[in-house]
């Protein structure tokens, strides 16, 4: 969602409904079916409803925000901002804004009790925000992105890192965050690459299926985005049309948000800002009625994304914008499966009793969207503990606590891939003598989006990071910025090279950059981020010319990707001693890196994205439909040594990824045998195990993450050529063996058919086990009869 200034929240100009009763002309409320936390939720949700005016019912559905109360600058309180907000704009609001947390506290208080002692019904608001790598407030702990998380491929990290963030909001009363992401990313030009779990629907369901288990179990409701099949814009350009069909919905989009919402029990969904095949997800009947409500049974709400209602008329043309068309708007949001109105916009919905009485839409559509939404509030027990937020001076033991720190420092060390390690370089002594270049590696943190306003500012950098080891272990470590991020200059490479001559050796961090959630928005430079998006992959300015002047010198040098999605720079790969990537870090960034660099922690994480050699070769996802690349294409290159070499596929590239999905080195190595099924003919009911036994050959502890894919041998359409299907990471001492067993249903291995079906067809499917997509260490075919 995009920040928004206070300017924009107010000019609605609604005037104050006068045709709500006051309470006590309204009956007693003293035995109330909806205030009895015995009674069961529909019989309390219609009870509710029964005694809600259309004035009250259309505020539930339409969101508010805490700086129509709470003045940003001076924390200065406007009751009557307070009392309007409640009566037009009160089923939630959003509170992510870069003020001290006791100002948040105290706003949310002040509304969750102008809402029980002053409204007559007391429905408690739903107080939102942002939380997809860490509650977004001041001074919270900050996780990696979530494109790195994916890399650890262990989702219980994640939902810990789900429960710590829920433990963060519900300290200052937020009880609603916009996470996770169920969006793969199948386009990498696109900006928010960085806010997704990859690029496969498997991986991606399991992470988006942990956050929401940890954030609901600690009592704040998950809502999942951006839905459904955002991701893969025209051009990759934000908010651009996505073009596919149902099959490719149903096979390769739906399946990750339907693990995070249905399985999960995600209490609400944000529908998506872009179309899908000539529809606009924001209004899509199929997809949120007949998808959402009639197959999958979802019960609780869906809520526009900022300013996404308006876009209907404004960048879909499809009603008047000047003015804006509000009447269109609401028949096309309200009665396809569209319930809440997100601000940043003109507030459409505000106008839905007017709109009734016209005949626009019906009191029963509103009424389906409202049950909804107090369901939702009820399930979460909103009504018994409107308020759960601690006392001021009790933030301190909730949020940015040293557990906390310490769970983000896990997460990323498990997240960061080692990529290349030429004659074992890596790890370092820590009494080497470390020349740290780069303009990523000291300064700023580099964070993704989506943290607070000046959180750059906080955090170990990769330079702290290393500068601590190599203290404690008798080396040394200095900094060289050898050029800024956003420039071509190379006036600072003189005084990089020496410092690199002066050492032992060099690690050098380029990549990309994003910026916070106010800067974002403020039109500053940066490389990756919603709406921030690129037609190339390559580095930006001199940072490929930096790196190639520190491996100039000899000194061994370690390449490192700070980044929010791949970088395009093959000939690093071949010409550094050792290449990691580390997307977008947690505020203990550079500790983690360093504990990998001098191998405290031993490198676990595998890629959630694959790798391209060069953005012309876009799309390279593994799971891409038989018939789609050749396994030995005929590749051609241009070569850093000046030689043409003239393939066919392509004439002078290659459409392989360079790293594919699931790739990742370590500092051990595991040999894999046995592999075997507990059957070898299935039903369609059946689960079949499959087993393999994975040993760590190398000299130290590690983990392993062990892969299991699935081909269909013969199908009746074009599917997938390969699907991941499960996968266990595993830690194993040196020279330690392990057992592993997956399971995999055999309706999962079902395929959308011809006439739009799902359908798991007779015949053979085969199981591969092994390192990555493209490692496979063994497989094993299991029949399958009706
Ligand atoms: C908030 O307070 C500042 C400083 O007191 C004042 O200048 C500003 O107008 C106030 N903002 C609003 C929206 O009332
Ligand atoms: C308080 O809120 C009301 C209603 O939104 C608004 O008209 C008024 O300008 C606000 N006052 C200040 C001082 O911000
Ligand atoms: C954030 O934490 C820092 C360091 O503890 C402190 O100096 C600062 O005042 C805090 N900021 C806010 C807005 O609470
Ligand atoms: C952000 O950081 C800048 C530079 O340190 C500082 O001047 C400014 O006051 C900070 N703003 C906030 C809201 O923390
Ligand atoms: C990029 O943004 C920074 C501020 O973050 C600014 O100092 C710098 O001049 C900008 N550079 C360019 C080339 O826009
Ligand atoms: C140039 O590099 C390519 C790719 O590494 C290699 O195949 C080729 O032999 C090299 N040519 C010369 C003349 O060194
Ligand atoms: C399956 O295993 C066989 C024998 O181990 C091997 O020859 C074949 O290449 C494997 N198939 C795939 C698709 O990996
Ligand atoms: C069992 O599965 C194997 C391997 O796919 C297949 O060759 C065989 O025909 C199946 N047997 C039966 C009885 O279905």
């Amino acid at each position: 969602m995009r920040f928004l200034s206070t300017a924009l929240l107010l000019a609605a100009g609604v005037s104050a409904s006068t045709t709500t009763p006051s309470p006590s002309s309204r009956p007693s409320l003293k035995n109330a079916i909806y205030k009895n936390p015995k009674a069961p939720i529909d019989a309390r949700v219609a009870d509710l409803l029964s005694r809600m005016t259309l004035e009250e019912k259309t505020s539930q559905l339409v969101q508010g925000d805490v700086r129509n109360w709470l003045n940003e600058t001076d924390n200065s309180f406007n009751e009557t901002g307070l009392a309007w907000s409640t009566a037009h704009r009160g089923g939630s609001f959003y509170v992510g804004i870069a003020v001290p947390q006791q100002w948040i506290s105290q706003a949310v208080k002040k509304a969750q009790d102008y809402i029980q002692t002053r409204t007559y019904l007391g429905i408690p608001a739903l107080v939102q925000t942002e939380a997809i790598h860490g509650f977004l407030a001041v001074n919270a702990t900050i996780f990696n992105s979530p494109i790195a998380q994916a890399c650890s491929w262990n989702p219980s990290l994640v939902e810990d890192m789900a429960k710590a963030i829920a433990v963060e909001s519900l300290a200052l009363g937020v009880n609603q965050v916009f996470a996770p992401l169920a969006d793969l990313s199948r386009e990498l030009r696109f900006g928010r690459v960085e806010e997704t779990y990859g690029e496969d629907s498997f991986l991606v369901g399991e992470m988006a299926h942990a956050y929401v288990k940890g954030i609901q179990s600690n009592g704040v409701s998950a809502m999942v985005k951006h839905f459904a099949a955002f991701g893969s814009p025209e051009q990759g350009l934000n908010v651009g049309p996505v073009h596919g069909g149902e099959r490719e919905l149903r096979t390769t989009f739906l399946p990750s948000y339907k693990r995070a919402i249905i399985d999960g029990g995600a209490f609400s969904i944000m529908t998506a800002y872009h179309s899908y095949d000539g529809v606009p997800a924001v209004a899509d009947p199929h997809l949120l009625t007949d998808i959402l409500r009639n197959e999958w049974d979802y019960k609780y709400f869906t809520m526009t994304d900022a300013g996404a209602s308006d876009r209907l008329c404004a960048a879909f043309k499809m009603c008047r914008a000047d003015p804006m068309d509000k009447e269109a708007i609401v028949k096309f949001i309200l009665p396809a499966g569209g319930d809440v109105e997100m601000g940043g916009g003109s507030y459409s919905f505000e106008q839905i009793p007017a709109f009734i009485e016209k005949g626009i839409v019906s009191v029963a559509q509103l009424d389906t969207a409202v049950a909804r939404v107090l369901k939702a509030k009820l399930e979460l027990g909103l009504f018994e503990n409107p308020y759960p937020g601690l006392a001021a001076d009790k933030t301190g033991t909730a949020i940015h606590t040293a557990a906390h720190v310490a769970l983000a420092q896990k997460l990323d060390e498990e997240s960061i891939v080692l990529l290349e390690n030429h004659n074992g370089v890596l790890p370092l002594s820590k009494k080497a003598n470390v020349a740290v270049i780069g303009p990523l590696a000291h300064g700023l943190m580099n964070y993704g989006d989506y943290v607070v306003y000046n959180s750059s500012r906080r955090g170990v950098t990769p330079y702290d990071g290393i500068k601590a080891v190599v203290g404690k272990g008798g080396g040394k470590a200095s900094y060289v910025q050898g050029c800024e991020r956003w420039s071509t200059s190379q006036a600072g490479f003189e005084d990089a090279v020496a410092a690199v001559e002066a050492a032992d050796v060099a690690v050098v961090v380029v990549g990309t950059w994003s910026r916070d959630q106010n800067e974002l928005w403020m039109g500053l430079n940066a490389t990756t981020g919603e709406h921030v998006d690129v037609d190339s992959l390559d580095l930006v300015g001199a940072q490929e010319e930096l790196v190639r002047a520190v491996i100039a010198t000899g000194k061994p040098t370690v390449v490192v990707f700070s980044s929010g999605k791949p970088v395009t720079a093959p000939w690093i790969s071949e010409e550094a001693s050792a290449l990691v990537q580390q997307f977008y870090p947690s505020e203990q960034g550079g500790a983690a890196l360093a504990n990998v660099l001098f191998g405290d922690v031993n490198p676990s994480g595998k890629l959630s994205v694959s790798f391209p050699r060069s953005v012309g070769s876009l799309p390279v996802y593994y799971d891409f439909l038989n018939s789609g690349r050749d396994e030995l294409p005929d590749v051609g290159g241009a070569y850093e040594n000046g030689t043409l070499q003239f393939g066919h596929q392509y004439v002078l590239g290659d459409p392989r990824p360079l790293y594919e999905f699931g790739y990742g080195l370590g500092y051990s190595k595991f040999e894999y045998s046995g592999l075997s099924v507990d059957k070898r003919n299935a039903t369609e009911k059946d689960t079949v195990t499959v087993s393999v036994t994975v040993k760590n050959v190398g000299k130290r502890e590690g983990s392993e993450v062990v892969q299991l894919y699935v081909k269909d041998l013969v199908a009746s359409v074009v599917v997938p050529n390969l699907r991941l299907k499960g996968f266990a990471k595993v830690g194993l001492k040196a020279g330690e063996s392990k057992k592993v067993a997956i399971k995999v249903g055999m309706k999962e291995l079902g395929l959308w058919n011809a006439r739009m079906k799902y359908v798991v067809e007779e015949g053979e499917f085969m199981f591969l086990v092994g390192a990555s997509s493209r490692d496979l260490r063994g497989n094993v075919t299991v029949g399958l009869k009706w």
